[in-house]
C-alpha cells in the first residue's frame, strides 16, 4: 500500500512585487538580485488576506481537480510558520472554511521544511489507516514577517500556498519519506519574539525575520546533497532514476550548487522562485503545481521533493506522480 497524490492545487496572491519596486524601497538593484538570488518577481498578499485564506484557495483548486466529493476528506494538515493566529491553527481555519468538521486538522511548524514534513505525516496516517483521504497543505504570509527596510531579508521572502490530496493506493506513489533537524543552528535563521518568548502585548515594531545569509547557504548546500544521497541510496536508486528534483526554492545558487553535486543535469530541475521567490512552506507544493500544470511532470513520473529551513529542518520525499 502506498499514499498517492491524486491531485494539486496552488493560488498566488495577485499583487506582483517586481525587483524594480524592490529598488525603489531598499538600496538594492534588479541585477544584485537576479545574479545573487534567481528572484525576479514574487506574490504579496493582501493586507487583508491570511495564510489560511491563501491555503484555502490552493485547497479549492485540488479539490475540484482531484473529482472527490470534499466530505471524503478526513484529515488536513497545513506546514507553516505565519499562521493565521497563535491558536485555533490554520489546519482548522481551512476545515472550516472548506465546510468540513470532525476529523482531525492541525498545522505543524517546521518553517521552509513544513510541506514535506506534512506529506511526511499525512502517509503515516495512510499507511496505518486512518486516513482514506489526507489534505495537505503549504501555506504562508512571509511578508507579515519580513523587515521591508532590511536588503538583505526583503529581497527573498514571498507569500503562497499549495496543496495536494494524497490517497491510498496499491500503485507507488510515496515510496520514500524522512524528516530531520539540528535545533543547533537556530540562531542563523530566526524570529525574535513569539507568543511565549515576549507577551504579545509587549511586540515593537522589531519583531522579523532575522538570517545571517552566508552560513545558511552553506549548511544548507552540505545538508542536500548528503540526504539527497543518503535518499538515494536508502531506495537503491541513483540520481539517473529521478525524472524530476523539486528542491525547496530559496536562491537559484543553492539550487544549482546541490543539483551539480548530485549530478542531476538542469534540464530535470524544477525552479519556481523566479516568479515566486521564497515562500517557505508553500515553495514546494508550488512548484509541484505549476510544474503538473504545465505539462512536464507527468503520470508515472519519478520525484525528488526535498526541503530545507529555519531550525534546521529538513525532509526527502520520493514519489510515483
Ligand atoms: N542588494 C544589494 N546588495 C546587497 C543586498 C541586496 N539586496 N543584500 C546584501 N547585499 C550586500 C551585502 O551587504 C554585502 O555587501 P558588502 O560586501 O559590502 O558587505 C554583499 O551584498 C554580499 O553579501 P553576502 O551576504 O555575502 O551575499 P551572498 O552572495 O551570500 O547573497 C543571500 C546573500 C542572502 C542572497 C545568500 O546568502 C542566500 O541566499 N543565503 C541563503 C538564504 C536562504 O536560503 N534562506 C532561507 C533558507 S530556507
Amino acid at each position: 500500500m502506498f499514499s498517492k497524490i491524486i491531485a494539486t492545487g496552488s493560488y498566488l496572491p495577485s499583487n506582483i512585487l517586481t525587483n524594480q519596486d524592490l529598488e525603489k524601497k531598499v538600496d538594492t538593484t534588479d541585477e544584485w538580485i537576479r545574479s545573487r538570488t534567481g528572484i525576479e518577481r514574487r506574490s504579496i498578499a493582501d493586507p487583508q488576506q491570511t495564510t489560511s485564506d491563501l491555503g484555502y484557495e490552493a485547497a479549492k483548486k485540488a479539490i475540484d481537480r482531484s473529482g472527490i466529493d470534499k466530505h471524503e476528506i478526513d484529515l488536513i494538515i497545513v506546514g507553516t510558520c505565519t499562521p493565521d493566529v497563535p491558536t485555533p491553527n490554520v489546519g482548522a481555519i481551512i476545515q472550516e472554511k472548506i465546510g468540513l468538521k470532525d476529523f482531525p486538522a492541525f498545522s505543524i511548524e517546521a518553517a521552509c521544511s513544513g510541506f514535506v514534513y506534512a506529506m511526511n505525516l499525512a502517509n503515516k496516517f495512510i499507511l496505518s489507516g486512518d486516513s482514506k483521504c489526507a489534505l495537505v497543505i503549504g501555506a504562508e504570509t512571509l511578508s507579515r514577517i519580513t523587515d521591508w527596510e532590511d536588503r538583505n531579508t526583503c529581497v527573498l521572502f514571498a507569500d503562497g500556498a499549495g496543496a495536494a490530496i494524497l490517497k491510498p493506493s496499491e500503485d507507488p506513489g510515496i515510496i520514500y519519506s524522512k524528516l530531520g533537524a539540528n535545533g543547533a543552528y537556530s540562531d542563523l535563521l530566526y524570529v525574535p519574539y513569539g507568543t511565549s518568548k515576549r507577551p504579545l502585548k509587549e511586540q515593537r515594531n522589531d519583531n522579523f525575520l532575522q538570517m545571517k545569509g552566508n552560513e545558511v547557504f552553506k549548511v544548507a548546500v552540505k545538508t542536500l546533497e548528503s540526504i539527497a544521497k543518503d535518499s538515494l541510496k536508502e531506495v537503491n536508486m541513483t540520481s539517473e532514476d529521478i525524472d524530476w528534483f523539486i528542491p525547496h526554492q530559496a536562491n537559484i545558487r543553492i539550487i544549482q550548487a546541490v543539483s551539480k553535486r548530485l549530478n542531476i543535469p538542469e534540464k530535470k530541475v524544477i525552479i519556481s522562485l523566479t516568479d515566486h521567490g521564497n515562500t517557505s512552506a508553500a515553495s514546494i507544493p508550488l512548484a509541484l503545481d505549476q510544474s503538473i500544470r504545465e505539462g512536464k511532470i507527468k503520470t508515472g513520473d519519478t520525484v525528488l521533493l526535498q526541503s530545507f529551513g529555519a531550525g534546521f529542518t529538513w525532509g526527502t520525499v520520493i514519489i510515483k506522480i
